[in-house]
């Protein structure tokens, strides 16, 4: 393969697809963030876990540059969130808690208009692949209004990867929904990621991180204060043996382990 390096000046890093260094944010005098590092692979799934407030959406939105870090640096797809935050916006899509649907449209008209906006050609074409992929296909010329929770989730998913960005987040994408619904919407991430793309999740939820990631980082008190693959954080606690049969520590104990052995001294 030859690769044409017309402007070797902006040619991003290739190595990660997200790399966050000592980042710290305050809202005033609350000290959300304390330092975060931490570094995505490409194409791989990476979960920040994280309690109610513990500062996830913060990372979320200073990664897809709504908001400005106080200290420290981090790049999107080789890019600096601080310096290049157009080539940044352009790698991205961003998913939220609340899905960004128009209900009175159908799912292929929300398709279609969203692909219309990012003046794609064959937008028809778009959406129903699109539909197809996230097993929408039918419900694809209903209205929104009348999808269930998980199917929305998908639809939302569904929009934001129309211009294939190489980076997707997706904050808390099964909060609310109930366990069938997740689901669904894991298996559509996961397919994400069977594609190439780079997803960053941040959820709650233990089983969804031990579901879904290739890696988990667990942000407390304003750090990340373990961060490796499921197999990794379990070795953090030796396996209890139930009789004869040895019992591997869940995430959860795991997550319980290490969040509560530190103290609030930070
Ligand atoms: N715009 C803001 N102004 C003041 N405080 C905020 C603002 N946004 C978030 N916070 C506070 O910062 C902390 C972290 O919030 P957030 O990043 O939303 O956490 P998470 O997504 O992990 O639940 C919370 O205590 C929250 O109340
Ligand atoms: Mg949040």
């Amino acid at each position: 393969m030859t690769l044409t390096q017309r402007q070797p000046s902006t040619l991003p890093h290739m190595s990660m697809a997200i790399e966050i260094q000592g980042l710290e944010k305050s809202y005033g005098e609350l000290h959300v963030l304390r330092g975060v590092d931490l570094a995505v692979a490409r194409g791989s799934i990476y979960a920040l876990l994280g309690s109610n407030g513990a500062g996830k959406t913060t990372v979320v939105r200073i990664l897809s540059t709504l908001l400005k870090a106080d200290a420290g640096s981090a790049r999107v797809n080789g890019f600096d969130v601080a310096t290049r935050a157009a080539d940044v916006r352009r790698s991205i899509s961003l998913t939220g808690q609340f899905a960004a649907v128009d209900e009175i449209l159908t799912g292929r008209e929300n398709l279609v208009l969203v692909a219309r906006l990012r003046h794609l050609k064959d937008s028809g074409t778009i959406a129903g692949e699109l539909l197809a992929r996230f097993g929408l296909t039918e419900a694809g010329g209903r209205r929104v209004a009348t999808y269930s929770g998980g199917m929305r989730r998908r639809l939302d998913i569904a929009m934001s990867l129309i211009g294939s960005p190489p980076v997707v987040f997706l904050d808390e994408p099964t909060t609310g929904l109930d366990p069938e619904a997740r689901i669904e919407v894991w298996q559509a991430v996961r397919r994400l990621a069977e594609g190439g793309t780079t997803v960053l999740l941040t959820t709650q939820y233990l089983d969804e991180a031990e579901q879904l990631a290739d890696r988990i980082a667990i942000l407390h008190e304003g750090r990340i204060i373990v961060d490796g693959t499921l197999a990794e954080l379990r070795q953090l606690l030796p396996p209890a043996k139930v009789e004869y049969v040895e019992k591997q520590p869940t995430l959860e104990d795991v997550f319980l382990a290490v969040v509560s052995g530190k103290g609030s001294d930070a």
